[in-house]
């Protein structure tokens, strides 16, 4: 496919994410948390998530608002995901998305509570007043908690932070990874699809696909720290060796760590294509960006 196509979907598609986070991030919430939200959310990061949950929607035959919705709320998360492991109790950066991170320019209580907040709006905006069906409110609630709580994220930082200085096995790291990143864009490609009609085989397959992709993202993540330089990825680079965390090129080494991401992006079309979804086109682009990646 012609990426200049793809391009143009993505250029639409990040245009009505950035409108609609600038309209539900608030301005005004007291006494400068507003601010900190915003600074956090706004502006920057690659939105990923949105576009796989956007590209998920358009295989499943969506169109409604609730993709949009679904869309922002997940970044929502993932930004307030971010402000917390920059934190010093956590992985202690001061660098994100090309800027000061949000306890640096703000202070520490404020982030926390930043993220506090990001993490609740993501659920109201998933629940609004009128025009979206409570069952699908309901189901990507589901989603989105099963995926930020105990099951995902926040479970995959506990043990981030309990492995610095371990060795992992491979059972062990694919685990931690799985459950720090991978769930939550495996979720972003299943909140896309709940949105349309997929069910059955197909769901399995989209759900394959966001498993694949999802470890995928955090094995070349791990990759980027030991290759890229602080500028281009916008946050500090060389930061796990530092902190002595055990990751995939760390057990793997660099070569190693690039032949499994290779093997990840063949199960992702593999899942793709046993989908027998037709408009998968964005999903599969999106497989590709994610390991071709240089930030
Ligand atoms: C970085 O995620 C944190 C991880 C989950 C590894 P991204 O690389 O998607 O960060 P942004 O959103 O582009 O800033
Ligand atoms: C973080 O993983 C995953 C999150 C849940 C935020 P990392 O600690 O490797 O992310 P970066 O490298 O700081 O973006
Ligand atoms: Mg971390
Ligand atoms: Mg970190
Ligand atoms: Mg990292």
């Amino acid at each position: 496919m012609d990426a200049g196509v793809f391009d143009q979907w993505a250029a639409r598609s990040l245009a009505q994410v950035e409108q609609a986070l600038d309209e539900w991030t608030p301005a005004d919430a007291p006494a400068g948390l507003g601010e900190a939200m915003r600074y956090a959310v706004l502006g920057a990061g690659k939105r990923l998530r949105p576009l796989l949950v956007l590209a998920a929607a358009e295989a499943a035959q969506s169109s409604c608002e609730a993709a949009l919705r679904a869309a922002c709320a997940v970044e929502l998360i993932h930004a307030y995901s971010l402000v917390h492991d920059d934190m010093p109790c956590m992985d202690n950066d001061v660098l994100r998305r090309g800027k000061p991170t949000v306890h640096v320019q703000f202070g520490e209580a404020q982030a926390m509570l930043a993220g506090d907040a990001m993490q609740a709006l993501a659920f109201e905006v998933l629940t609004p007043d009128g025009g979206m069906d409570a069952a699908l409110q309901a189901r990507l609630c589901r989603l989105l908690a099963r995926a930020s709580g105990h099951a995902g994220m926040a479970g995959g930082q506990a043990i981030d932070l309990a492995s610095i200085g371990k060795s992992l096995d491979e059972t062990a790291l694919r685990d931690m990874h799985r459950r720090k990143t991978g769930v939550l864009l495996q979720a972003s490609v299943l909140m896309g699809a709940a949105c349309g009609d997929v069910s059955g085989a197909a769901w399995q397959s989209l759900s394959d696909y966001g498993a694949a992709l999802g470890l995928a993202f955090q094995v070349v993540d791990d990759i980027l720290d030991v290759t890229q330089d602080s500028a281009v990825l916008g946050k500090t680079a060389g930061k796990d060796q530092a902190c002595d965390k055990p990751t995939y090129v760390s057990l793997m080494g660099l070569d190693g760590a690039r032949a499994y991401a290779e093997q990840l992006r063949a199960q992702a079309h593999a899942a793709l294509a046993a989908s027998g979804l037709e408009n998968t086109a964005w999903l599969s682009v999106l497989a590709d960006k994610v390991v071709d990646r240089d930030n």
